[in-house]
């Protein structure tokens, strides 16, 4: 297992923040596996790593699992090959796993993040990458994952990247990301309605998503509530039919 107190110091470029717990994170994470053990399968490991996000942040878990339906209904109307929409499936699941290095105080504070506090919330991208990207199995997720916070206009973080720069795998995500963020409930304030979201999302088509993007949204929008419909069944074993076997490993939570 590579790890070295280099790395265990650090800092995210952009937030200045050490991020030597996502490391040690990650270590536990792929502790006993290597590159040297090709059984290991993707899907097995997904499956632990949201059974862990599940236990430590059930919020951004349940998050995870609608941020993923919406990014596959986006992928899928694009007309991207499956090994990409796959592709897009397992980021999607994995988007903020970087969060599970935030602390509680900040990432279930009610109320406005200070200014440190966000710098702390925006390192969890960098977080995910870290994780991530210590096995080659999830190293082309780890690009995508950290790009998840990117904008079209060049606002986003953490590199500023702009427009098609950003992997479009990661710009289907962030769409799916923002409707979501707006639509949920969190327990200092109520979701707005579906349909804001969809206007919001289409309201910053040209800034912060990119027209394709948005255009293929608006296009499956209408499919989202049953979507979200089914998925807030879940405790039912057979909301997850008709996806393919990773939606089927988590029937077997
Ligand atoms: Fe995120
Ligand atoms: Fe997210």
């Amino acid at each position: 297992m590579q790890n070295t107190m280099v790395d265990r110091v650090t800092q995210d470029e952009h937030s200045g923040i050490k991020l030597e717990s996502s490391y040690i994170f990650a270590e536990q994470l792929t502790a006993g596996f290597s590159d040297e053990l090709p059984e290991i399968r993707m899907d097995e490991l997904i499956e632990v790593i949201l059974t862990v996000l599940d236990a430590r942040d059930p919020y951004t878990f349940s998050h995870s699992l609608r941020v993923t339906e919406i990014a596959v209904l986006i992928a899928r109307d694009m007309g991207l090959h499956e090994d990409r929409v796959r592709m897009i499936h397992e980021a999607a699941y994995l988007h903020d796993i970087g969060k599970v290095g935030i602390p509680d105080r900040v990432l279930n504070k009610a109320g406005r993040l200070t200014r440190e506090e966000m710098r702390y919330m925006q390192a969890h991208p960098r977080i995910g990458y870290n994780v991530l990207s210590r096995l080659p199995l999830f190293k082309d997720i780890a690009e995508i994952v950290l790009c998840h916070h990117e904008r079209w206009d060049g606002l986003g973080y953490p590199a500023g990247m702009q427009g098609e720069e950003i992997p479009l795998e990661s710009r289907i995500i962030a769409v799916a990301d923002a409707f979501d963020a707006i639509t949920s409930d969190r327990p200092y304030r109520k979701g707005q309605s579906l349909e804001f979201g969809i206007q919001e999302i289409q309201r910053h088509r040209e800034d912060q998503f990119g027209p394709r993007v948005v255009d293929h949204f608006m296009n499956i929008s209408k499919k989202i509530p049953k979507v979200i419909d089914t998925l807030s069944d879940s405790t039912c074993p057979n909301a997850f039919d008709g996806h393919d076997d990773l939606m089927h490993s988590r029937r077997l939570l």
